[in-house]
C-alpha cells in the first residue's frame, strides 16, 4: 500500500490504525514533538503559510503535493517504500538469506544504535537552522528552508517509527532523548560533532546542505541495503527528500559565486576588499567556509578503521553505497583498502582489511560525489571569465576524528607545524573576522522577487511556479 492515510491524527502508510499499541506510543509523542518544534524549531515562524510539498505517496510519480500551510501544521508523518515480500540480504555473512522483518535478538543492540545516531542528526540540524528564517536572502530561499527543517522534521518521525515500533520500551525511551538532546548545549549535546557546530549564516547553510546533508544521503543509501528491511524501506524514501536539501546547498553556493563573480567583472577587481565593499562574499571566504564545512562533515564517516564498521556490514545491519551495482563478493573477507596515517612526518599509505576499513570506503564514495558539484561552482567561474578555483582541501585536512585527527595538515595536504598551522590558520578556515563580514550582509529581504545584494536570483522558482510568487505568507 503506497497512499498515504491522511485521515487519520498520524499520516501513514502503514497500516497504523491496525496497531494500538505503537498508534498510541506514536500519539503520545507527538505533543512533545510539537513542544520541541515549538521551543526550538525555525524562530518566529508560527504564523508563516509557507508554499511547501507534502508527501501524498510514495510512488516516483507524484509523491508530493505543493500548497500554503502553517510549519507547525505539517502532515509529519510515517512513509516507507513499498516492501518486496522475497527480498534477499545481498551482502556479509547472512547473504542470500531473507531480510528481515524484525529485529534479530543478537542484532538489536547494534541497529538501535545505528537508528538513534542517524535519528539524532535530524531534530538537530532544524536546531541547528533555526534562527536563519530572521536572516533570509529572498522569500525564496526562506521557503526552502522551511522545507528542508520540516522534512528533517519528518525524518525524525521516521526513525522514532522504527524504535516504537521495533524496540520495545528501549526505543520508546530513545525517542524521548531524541527530543531531549539539544545542538550545541554543553550537558546534553547531539551524539556527532559537526551537528553541534553553529549554522550562524546563510552561506554556512547553503555549505551545510551541501556537504552536511550529502552526509546524510551516503548515510541513508548505506541504510537502505540493511537487512532489517524496515530499516531500507523507511531510508529509501528519506532520500527522496535529501536530494531537495543537496539541491539547496549546491543552488544556494552557485548562486553566491555568481554574484561574486558578477561584481569581480564589474568592478574589474578580484581585491577581497574591495569586493566586500561592494557588499558580496569574496571568494577566499567562500573557500575557507568550504574547507570547514567539508572537513567537519567527512568526520561524521567516523575512524578510518573501525570493528564496528566490520560487524555492521558482515552482519548485514548496513551496506555499502550502492552495493548492489559492485562486482565483488559483497562479504569482503581477506580483501583491503588503503588508509593514511602519518610517518616520520609524512603521510603515507596502508592497507588494512576492507572490512575494518568501511567507513573510509563510505567517506571515499562521499568526497567523489562532491567534488562534482564543486566542479559546477568551477564552471560559474570559468563562464565569468574569472581564473580562481574552488577546491576541495586534502581529506587530511582539519579532521577531529580517526588516525588523521589533530595532525596539522595544509589544505593541499602537507604535514606542517604548530608554528605553520598557527600563522596560516585564518588563510584556510574561516576567521572570527570572516564570520562577521558575512554576518554583517545577513539582512532580511522577503518581498517577493527580491534577493539580497550578495546572491543572485535563481533560475527558476519552485514547482515551477515564478521566482517572484509568493512563497510565504506572513501571518
Ligand atoms: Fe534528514
Ligand atoms: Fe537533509
Amino acid at each position: 500500500m503506497s497512499t498515504i492515510n491522511y485521515s487519520e491524527k498520524i499520516p501513514n502508510n502503514v497500516n497504523l490504525g491496525e496497531d494500538r499499541t505503537l498508534q498510541r506510543a506514536l500519539e503520545g509523542w507527538q505533543p512533545n514533538f510539537i513542544n520541541w518544534w515549538d521551543d526550538v524549531g525555525p524562530e518566529g515562524s508560527t504564523n508563516h503559510e509557507v508554499y511547501l510539498r507534502t508527501a501524498v505517496s510514495v510512488d516516483p510519480q507524484g509523491w508530493a503535493q505543493f500548497g500554503h500551510v502553517k510549519m507547525r501544521d505539517y502532515r509529519w508523518g510515517i512513509f516507507l517504500n513499498p516492501g518486496d515480500a522475497n527480498r534477499e540480504i545481498h551482502f556479509g555473512d547472512h547473504k542470500g538469506e531473507k531480510a528481515w522483518q524484525d529485529v534479530p535478538g543478537e542484532h538489536r543492540a547494534n541497529l538501535r544504535r545505528i537508528i538513534v545516531t542517524q535519528g539524532d542528526t535530524e531534530p538537530a540540524s532544524v536546531e541547528q537552522q533555526r534562527h536563519l528564517g530572521l536572516t533570509a536572502p529572498s522569500m525564496y530561499d526562506l521557503r526552502n528552508l522551511f522545507q528542508i527543517n520540516v522534512e528533517e522534521g519528518r525524518h525524525l518521525w521516521a526513525m522514532v517509527y522504527l524504535l516504537q515500533k521495533h524496540f520495545g520500551r528501549d526505543g520508546r525511551e530513545e525517542a524521548d532523548a531524541l527530543l531531549q538532546r539539544t545542538s550545541g548545549d554543553a550537558n546534553n549535546p547531539r551524539i556527532l560533532g559537526a551537528f553541534n557546530e553553529k549554522t550562524p549564516d546563510w552561506l554556512a547553510f547553503f555549505m551545510f546542505t551541501y556537504f552536511t546533508d550529502r552526509d546524510g544521503k551516503f548515510q541513508l543509501a548505506a541504510l537502505a541495503e540493511s537487512a532489517f528491511d524496515p530499516l531500507a524501506r523507511t531510508t529509501k524514501f528519506m532520500l527522496t527528500e535529501e536530494a531537495h536539501h543537496m539541491f539547496v546547498g549546491e543552488s544556494g553556493v552557485s548562486r553566491v559565486i555568481a554574484r561574486t563573480a558578477q561584481v569581480m567583472n564589474e568592478l574589474k577587481t578580484d581585491d577581497a576588499q574591495k569586493i566586500r565593499a561592494a557588499g558580496c562574499i569574496d571568494l577566499g571566504t567562500i573557500q575557507r567556509y568550504l574547507n570547514f564545512h567539508y572537513s567537519v562533515t567527512i568526520d561524521l564517516f567516523g575512524a578510518d578503521q573501525s570493528s564496528n564498521a566490520a560487524i555492521f556490514y558482515s552482519s548485514g545491519l548496513k551496506g555499502r553505497y550502492e552495493e548492489g551495482k559492485r562486482d565483488d563478493d559483497h562479504v569482503l573477507k581477506g580483501q583491503t583498502y588503503k588508509v593514511l596515517e602519518v610517518k616520520d612526518g609524512q603521510l603515507v599509505e596502508k592497507d588494512v582489511p576492507m572490512l575494518n576499513a568501511l567507513n573510509e570506503v563510505l567517506r571515499d564514495d562521499f568526497i567523489k560525489d562532491s567534488v562534482a558539484g564543486v566542479g559546477r561552482w568551477n564552471k560559474v567561474l570559468e563562464k565569468a571569465g574569472i581564473p580562481t578555483r574552488l577546491t576541495v582541501p586534502h581529506k587530511a585536512f582539519n579532521r577531529q576524528i580517526g588516525a588523521l585527527a589533530g595532525i596539522k595538515m595544509s589544505p593541499e595536504g602537507r604535514v606542517v607545524n604548530d608554528i605553520e598551522w598557527a600563522a596560516k590558520r585564518d588563510e584556510w578556515l574561516p576567521s572570527s573576522e570572516d564570520f562577521a563580514f558575512v554576518a554583517s550582509l545577513m539582512g532580511r529581504v522577503v518581498e517577493p522577487g527580491k534577493f539580497a545584494g550578495w546572491i543572485s536570483p535563481p533560475v527558476m522558482g519552485i514547482n515551477r511556479q515564478p521566482v517572484d510568487f509568493e512563497y510565504v505568507r506572513f501571518g
